[in-house]
């Protein structure tokens, strides 16, 4: 079984997508971090019975320390973390723990609209704004640096005819679903191996 753990701070769309299309008889979702108590994500979690742990870097009722929350991925036999629209810097203490067994998903075409502040309708907004043609999702590993780490995947979708960045968001995340769950089930498969 190829363990994975599923960070995530809002709707939750994308663990959604990996539960319906990747999780099964070789991959489990066997915990769901979030950094924030009611959130769609905790929710769907929740009623399919994963287990959910709360984190905070501050001391606060009902959540638990990253370090905490690292032993007991451990205890879980953790394989890969998957960031799933989790918002929050991950410590750096925490990717060392985990060097290489971090992946991000990002809602544009890394190295173009990354870094802090660049999350969810932000990014959109600012590709809406350069009047790009083009924009996408990557999927990449976490290190120190915010949306930095190398690229491992990428998709793209034409955005010539859109309106809004709204409407961009809702391409990009159509393309998210497909993206995600391809690398997860590719490193469960032992097909993503970092030199
Ligand atoms: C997704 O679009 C994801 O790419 C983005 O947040 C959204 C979460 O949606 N992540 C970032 O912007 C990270 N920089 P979801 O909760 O429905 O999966």
């Amino acid at each position: 079984m190829f363990n994975i753990a599923v960070f995530v701070s809002g709707r939750g769309s994308n663990l959604r997508a990996l539960y319906e299309k990747v999780s099964g008889e070789s991959v489990k979702v066997c915990a769901v971090v979030s950094d924030k108590e009611d959130c769609g994500a905790a929710e769907f979690a929740k009623e399919n019975s994963i287990p959910v742990f709360f984190v905070s870097s501050k001391i606060a009722d009902g959540f638990s320390s990253y370090k905490s929350v690292a032993e007991e991925l451990k205890k879980m036999f953790v394989d890969l973390i998957v960031l799933a629209g989790f918002l929050k810097k991950i410590p750096d203490e925490f990717v060392d723990e985990f060097e290489n067994k971090i992946i991000n998903i990002h809602p544009a075409l890394l190295p173009s609209y990354g870094g802090k502040g660049m999350y969810g309708l932000n990014v959109h907004k600012a590709v809406f704004e350069a009047r790009d043609k083009i924009s996408g999702a990557t999927v990449h590993f976490v290190d120190k640096v915010y949306d930095n780490g190398k690229i491992i995947s990428q998709r793209s979708v034409n955005i010539d005819d859109v309106k809004s960045a709204e409407e961009i968001a809702a391409r990009v995340l159509k393309i998210e679903h497909e993206l995600l769950p391809d690398v997860v089930r590719k490193f469960s498969e032992g097909r993503i191996k970092i030199n």
